[in-house]
């Protein structure tokens, strides 16, 4: 059985875990942020350095405790080396080649936005292990194949704070760019409209709490990019802008003067939600209609969105496509999703000791 240690510090979140090639997860540890970066409405790059370089040996300690093994008996050690904050992707770069040198082991380095994607395929091994892999594939509406854990080619769409993005993925480390945002990701016009109506960082979960007392057809806000089926990219400016403009008027730049009624908050919030969903449950649809693919891998902090799953699902039953979400746990960032290593691993596709960070 070959066990690797996996770090993840692209963001705000410090995480280990211990996986198998049969994607098991021997341990797994999260260290959120946030409460460290709330203040200030959004992630405070140095800020989350200097936590990552006080929480990640602990972080890894606790971790490889769980999984009841010695750093010795690891296999080899991975770390997500692209994209993120610099800083921030440094601390687990530098933390993982330490390791690597004592121990004498190998060095993977794996991208942060593959392994979203590959959160779906460990979901997948661990339902079938718990023996619930039938319901699992038929929860997705995918019908039963003898490579059940298997979810690709499929299109990987990728929700979070820093992207927002489409892929046709080949394989799991084979990736096609068929499009992206071309300005705010879906997670930031979340935390950005969040700010803007006084809620707390980070904003996807607040917007959806609040959502949930509103009327989604409160307000009309635009769907960028939708009536363009043959271009895949996205765009959130134009409906944060419009959200601005509803709080405040065109020009406006202090929010702190604004009173807004719980209910209004509520209408905003859920009207935002709609416009924000539609967007990106249509570009998912047109990416499977312009290459012909039909199952779609969704993972990322945005996709943890209650809304969203169920727009999803509701796309995937109309339109005949088997769809995979990672489970809320494997959305916002964790180190289980590191698991990917083990495909390069067995592709003997080592770093050296050089390794270094890629933030774009
Ligand atoms: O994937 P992630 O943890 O970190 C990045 O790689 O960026 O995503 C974080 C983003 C944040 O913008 C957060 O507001 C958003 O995911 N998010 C949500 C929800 N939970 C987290 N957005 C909408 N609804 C949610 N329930
Ligand atoms: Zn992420």
């Amino acid at each position: 059985m070959i066990r690797i240690l996996t770090l993840e510090t692209t963001c705000d979140e410090t995480a280990a875990a211990v996986v198998t090639d049969r994607l098991e997860v021997l341990g797994t540890m999260v260290a959120s942020q946030d409460e460290f970066h709330r203040q200030f409405g959004g992630v405070v790059p140095e800020i989350a350095s200097r936590a990552h370089l006080e929480r990640i040996l602990p972080i890894i300690d606790a971790t490889l405790k769980q999984a009841g093994i010695s750093l010795d008996e690891l296999d080899a050690v991975s770390v997500a080396n692209r994209p993120g904050l610099a800083g921030a992707l440094l601390v687990g770069v530098a933390t993982a080649k330490a390791i690597c040198l004592a121990i004498n082991k190998p060095l993977i380095a794996v991208n942060h936005l593959q392994g979203h994607i590959y959160a779906c395929r460990v979901a997948l091994a661990l339902a079938e292990a718990r023996g619930e892999g039938r319901e699992a594939r038929s929860e997705s509406g995918e019908e039963e194949r003898d490579d059940s854990c298997d979810i690709f080619p499929c299109i990987g769409l990728i929700v979070s704070g820093g992207h927002t993005s489409l892929y046709r993925c080949a394989g799991p480390i084979d990736f096609e760019l068929l499009g992206s945002t071309i300005d705010d990701a879906a997670g930031e016009a979340f935390d950005k409209v969040a700010s803007m109506l006084g809620l707390p960082y980070p904003g996807g979960p607040a917007i959806q709490r609040a959502a949930a007392e509103g009327n989604p057809k409160a307000y009309r806000f635009p769907r960028a990019l939708l009536d363009d089926p043959e271009r895949l990219d996205f765009s959130f400016s134009g409906l944060k802008t419009a959200v601005r403009y509803k709080i405040a008027g065109p020009g406006r730049a202090d929010f702190s003067q604004i009173q807004l009624s719980k209910q209004e908050i509520a209408d905003i919030a859920a009207s935002f939600q709609e416009a924000a969903v539609d967007a990106l449950v249509g570009k998912a649809v047109q990416a499977l209609q312009k290459t012909g693919m039909s199952t779609l891998c969704i993972g990322g902090g945005v996709a943890a969105n209650a809304r969203f799953r169920e727009r999803m699902a509701q796309a995937a039953a109309q339109h005949g496509f088997r769809l995979h979400i990672a489970p809320l746990n494997l959305c916002t960032d964790n180190a289980v999703m590191g698991a990917i290593a083990i495909e390069r691993y067995r592709a003997g596709l080592f770093e050296s000791l050089d390794l270094d960070a890629f933030p774009t």
